[in-house]
Formats: C-alpha cells, sequence, structure tokens
C-alpha cells in the first residue's frame, strides 16, 4: 500500500495551472476583448430568487449549518428528483444530502466507498477524458484508476464492453458523467442498464455525476436513478448520483449541490461527511431549495445554451458531422496539435480555451484520447459563442 505522500505526488498538475504555464512567456492579442472560454463557469444573470431569500434568511449566518443539509433543502431536492425523472419517492431523510458543490462530494465519495486494503477490489473506472476530479479521488483513496476512453470511434462513450472480465472483478466503482465534460456524449437508458447489470454481476458501486443535466440541444438527459427505477430495483441499490447548482442555475460561486440515491451508501458518506464537514451556509442552503423548486430559470438558461451552441456552430461548421454535444456547454473540437492551437488562439485571438490532453489522461498504452482535441465553454451567450466560433476559425498553426 502506497503512502498518502507518494499517492499525492501521482496527482498531475491541475489542468488550469498547467495553461498557465503553458501560456507564460506568450503575449495575448491587446488589440482584441479576451474572450475566456477556459473554465466552465456559466455567465449569467442571478435568478431573481437569489438576493431577496438571502436577505430574509441572514440570520443564519450566525449558526452552524449541518452538513447533511436542512430539512428544507433535502425535500427540496427530493421533490425536483421526483419530479425530474418521474421516480415514485425519493425520501429526504435517508436518500439525500446536501454537498458543498458536487467537486468535493465527487472527490470525498471515494474515500467513504472504496476500502483496497480492507477489501482487496482496488479498481475506480472513468472516463477519459474526464472531470480531473474523478482520478484525483481514486489516487488519494488508494484505488487504482482505470481509464475508459472516449473516442470519435465510439461516439466519446466509455466502452463497457472493452473492459476485461478481470477488471470487473476488482472494480469497487465507477464513475459516469452524463452529459459529459468534456465531450458531450449522454449516456441513454440501455448504457446505465448494462452498467447496473455489470455492478450486479461483480458487486461495484456507480456514481453518476450529472451535473450537466439540464443543459442539452435536443433530448432532455435520462438520469441513473430513473433508469434504476424503470428496472424495479430496489431503494436504488449501488447507486449515488450527483448534481449540482452551479451549472443548472448558474450559481458556481455558491457552492450547492446534491447528492442522491442507495440509503446504505447515503448513510456511509454522512458518516464520513460529518468528520470532514464540508457544509453550505444556511443562507444559501435556503436559495439552493429555492432554486431546485423553480424551473423558470433553468428553461430561461437553456433557451441561451442552446442559442449559443446555434450561432457558434452556425460559423464554425460541422453541425452535421457529430461535432454538436448532445449535452453540457462545451464543444469539443478536433485540432491537428491542440497545445499549439491553445497557444496559437491566445496570441492570435486573445482566446483562451483548454488543451483536450489536459483533461485526459495518459493510459498504459501511452494513448491520451484528449490530445487532438480543444474544449471551449460557451458560456457568454449567443454574440460572444458567434465572435468565438470566428476567432477559433482564424487561427493558424
Ligand atoms: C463534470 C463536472 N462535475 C462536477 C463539477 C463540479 O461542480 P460544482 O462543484 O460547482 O458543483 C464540474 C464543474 O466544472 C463538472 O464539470
Amino acid at each position: 500500500m502506497q503512502s498518502n505522500q507518494v499517492r499525492l505526488e501521482q496527482l498531475g498538475t491541475y489542468p488550469f495551472e498547467r495553461l498557465k504555464a503553458l501560456f507564460s512567456g506568450h503575449i495575448r492579442n491587446i488589440d482584441l476583448t479576451p474572450i475566456d472560454a477556459g473554465a466552465g463557469e456559466p455567465r449569467l444573470p442571478l435568478p431573481s430568487f437569489v438576493a431577496e431569500t438571502i436577505a430574509s434568511n441572514l440570520d443564519g449566518f450566525s449558526k452552524y449549518p449541518s452538513t447533511v443539509g436542512s430539512p428544507q433543502l433535502r425535500q427540496a431536492i427530493a421533490d425536483w428528483l421526483e419530479k425530474r425523472y418521474g421516480l415514485q419517492h425519493v425520501d429526504a431523510a435517508s436518500q439525500v444530502l446536501s454537498a458543498n458543490g458536487t467537486r468535493e462530494a465527487l472527490f470525498a465519495i471515494a474515500h467513504a466507498l472504496i476500502n483496497p486494503e480492507a477489501n482487496p477490489k482496488p479498481n475506480v473506472l472513468m472516463p477519459n477524458p474526464m472531470y480531473q476530479i474523478y482520478l484525483g479521488a481514486a489516487l488519494t483513496a488508494g484505488g487504482n484508476p482505470v481509464f475508459l476512453p472516449c473516442t470519435a470511434d465510439n461516439r466519446f462513450a466509455p466502452d463497457l464492453e472493452a473492459v476485461a472480465e478481470s477488471v470487473w472483478r476488482n472494480t469497487a466503482l465507477v464513475y459516469v458523467c452524463s452529459p459529459s465534460n468534456p465531450t458531450g456524449w449522454i449516456a441513454d437508458a440501455d448504457y446505465f442498464t448494462r452498467l447496473l447489470a455489470l455492478a450486479d454481476e461483480h458487486d461495484f458501486y456507480i456514481v453518476s455525476d450529472e451535473c450537466y443535466s439540464e443543459i442539452y440541444w435536443d433530448e432532455k438527459p435520462v438520469g441513473l436513478l430513473q433508469v434504476a427505477e424503470s428496472l424495479g430495483r430496489d431503494g436504488f441499490s449501488r447507486c449515488l448520483v450527483m448534481n449540482s447548482l452551479s451549472k443548472r442555475s448558474a450559481l458556481p460561486g455558491m457552492r450547492s449541490g446534491l447528492i442522491a440515491g442507495d440509503a446504505q451508501l447515503i448513510k456511509r458518506f454522512a458518516k464520513l461527511r460529518s468528520y470532514t464537514g464540508p457544509a453550505t451556509p444556511l443562507p444559501l442552503q435556503a436559495v439552493a431549495a429555492a432554486a431546485w423548486s423553480d424551473e423558470t430559470h433553468v428553461q430561461d438558461h437553456l433557451a441561451v445554451y442552446r442559442q449559443s451552441l446555434q450561432a457558434f456552430f452556425d460559423i464554425y461548421g460541422g453541425i452535421d458531422d457529430g461535432k454538436i454535444p448532445a449535452g453540457s456547454f462545451f464543444v469539443w473540437l478536433p485540432v491537428e496539435d491542440d497545445e499549439a492551437f491553445a497557444v496559437a488562439a491566445y496570441e492570435q485571438q486573445a482566446v483562451t480555451i483548454l488543451p483536450g490532453s489536459y483533461l485526459s489522461a495518459t493510459d498504459a498504452d501511452g494513448v491520451n484520447p484528449g490530445s487532438g482535441f480543444i474544449r471551449a465553454a460557451l458560456v457568454d451567450g449567443p454574440e460572444r459563442a458567434a465572435e468565438l466560433a470566428r476567432r477559433l476559425c482564424a487561427v493558424r498553426i
């Protein structure tokens, strides 16, 4: 068993730090207004209820917030899940927790669910490219990350059938990201059904990161709990989902999300969280309850994201070649050399985007499935999306 120190050292530099290092020594074109399409930070107006809800809950700042979430927030989350996914019943007290943003929850869950010392099943499967937190979680929890390559050949689906039987046998946890950051792929009901069957066969847990569930081009994404219930499974066994107000409600600074699913896993996670204590301040939990209870602002945001995608691809082209993402607000575009393209976009067009290789791990065969792609976030509305497309088309390397 490796020490914590060694495991921490296995972690690479976080993508945004790498980007800073890549740009150092390069000068941004100062004749153009900069466009920052690097981070996945929605930049939409605050929903109208935010200020008034904080104002009427100010006394909450003089109390310690509960880590599991206020009863009102947990009930609002349970109600949302039932409505959004047509679920019969979600029990707020035993099947729901508040997250202080899903980033911390996605990280901490590996520490609650895998124990390679007591249970010799160290494998943690994850898409590649991926939201980097899954990798950090797997490594620091003492797990063995196993990468499921997501390539254009398999329409960016993490290929379950390519996983060897011996790998499944030693799997403790599988992370799914649907809609996916960065590729925009969406898991369908068949995909979740297959994964659930494998989880039963090989005795592992599934954590489904559904943070972009309300941002989609065409069909509304299905969720893991929805598929689990449709299969007649009892109590969402083996399943946890995470979702966030950062994307759906454009409130990334509020640090609020949800964790829901199997009551036994929720109980185990709540125990860990009672020590690590990641709690959202009570006035913000009140805003979160309001945000999960309102769909108007979510529909308004969705309309802006769709207009942005349309405006981008009207200029960039490729809407009929599968370039438009099924979900999320990222575009994942093939280029010849992703680092060189990112530097050229910065120097020539004052645009910040992420090289795809920074969001991917190099696998045992030396292949990095993110190299040869760039990720750009369409988070500034349709006009800026169109301008971004014009500038990316003009990049020369
Ligand atoms: C796929 C994915 N999951 C989770 C998160 C974390 O979001 P938050 O911690 O703001 O809820 C992000 C943020 O960019 C993300 O892209």
